[in-house]
């Protein structure tokens, strides 16, 4: 029988502005259904200056978990009733789980990212090359760093890398080809690569044999399709979204869903982003 919502669904959702590309909506319901839990996720559209009444609309209709995407990862922070120690060190989140009548933030950003390198790597002793340095790059490099890595940081705007070193065991570089052959691993966190005529952040063509590379774009980037040309181990973002909303999912219901990951990134091929 379809299950159709009744009076018993939950309700989760995802934050965000804009929120229409975001795949979630597709892979959490996905794991609903698989996991026999009789909730809905649905896309909200907030713009920031609604992001306080749309947290207290959603705690008032008995929300019961929420991601939170661009713009408001940081902001909303300001409206939970507790904050994680990873989010403290990270200063943003990507999951809320309301009960009773507390939000909790957590960050599972950074525990999807660490899944999916790890699938390519061990991490303990690594070096790698991180480029960027917004708020993906803190999830980023709190993974790395706290996975015995050694993180060279790169970044445009460098005083923006400067003020990342502040917080987190980073050496910031100004020169990316300088470090490429000391380094195993290359995460780009920026969004470079969006867009197939985007300046290239430096000569692919010295990607390694023996680099790992990882790019948080859901898609097979330039970058990422030279390092394989080059023979280097890549992967793209998907990997990463999918474990981080898992983690999300596990937060909320109590539920390992991995074991359907497999089928999930079979879903999504279905699926432009
Ligand atoms: P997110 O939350 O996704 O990390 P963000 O906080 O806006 O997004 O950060 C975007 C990152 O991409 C920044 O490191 C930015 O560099 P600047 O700090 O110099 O702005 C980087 N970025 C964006 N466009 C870029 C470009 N064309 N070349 C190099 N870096 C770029």
């Amino acid at each position: 029988m379809m299950n159709l919502p009744n009076g018993q669904t939950l309700c989760y959702g995802i934050f965000g502005y804009p929120v229409k590309h975001s795949l979630s909506p597709v892979f959490q319901s996905f794991a609903f259904s698989k996991k026999n839990i009789n909730a809905i996720y649905m896309p909200f559209e907030v713009k920031p200056e609604d992001l306080e009444i749309a947290i207290k609309g959603a705690k008032a209709m008995s929300v019961k978990g929420l991601n939170i995407t661009i713009p408001h990862k940081e902001s909303v922070l300001e409206f939970v009733d507790v904050i994680s120690d990873d989010v403290k060190k990270i200063g943003s989140c990507n999951t809320l789980l309301f009960e009773e009548n507390i939000i909790k933030a957590y960050n599972t950003d950074y525990i999807g990212f660490k899944r999916a390198l790890e699938e390519k790597t061990s991490l303990n002793g690594k070096k790698a090359l991180v480029l960027g340095a917004g708020g993906t790059s803190k999830a980023i490099i709190y993974a790395l760093t706290s996975s015995g890595v050694k993180v060279y940081l790169h970044n445009r705007t460098i005083e923006k890398a400067l003020k990342l070193k502040e917080i987190f065991d980073v050496e910031v570089i100004g020169h990316i080809e300088d470090i490429l052959q000391y380094v195993d691993i290359i995460v780009n966190t920026t969004s470079v690569g969006l867009k197939d005529d985007d300046k290239a952040l430096f000569d692919y063509d010295k990607i390694l044999a023996h680099h790992i590379v990882f790019d948080v774009i859901y898609k097979d980037t330039a970058l990422v399709k030279k390092a394989k040309e080059k023979g280097a181990v890549a992967v793209n973002g998907l990997p990463m979204l999918v474990y981080q909303g898992l983690e999300s999912f596990k937060i909320w219901t109590g539920v390992d869903a991995f074991d359907i990951a497999p089928q999930i990134f079979e879903l999504l091929k279905a699926y432009k982003t």
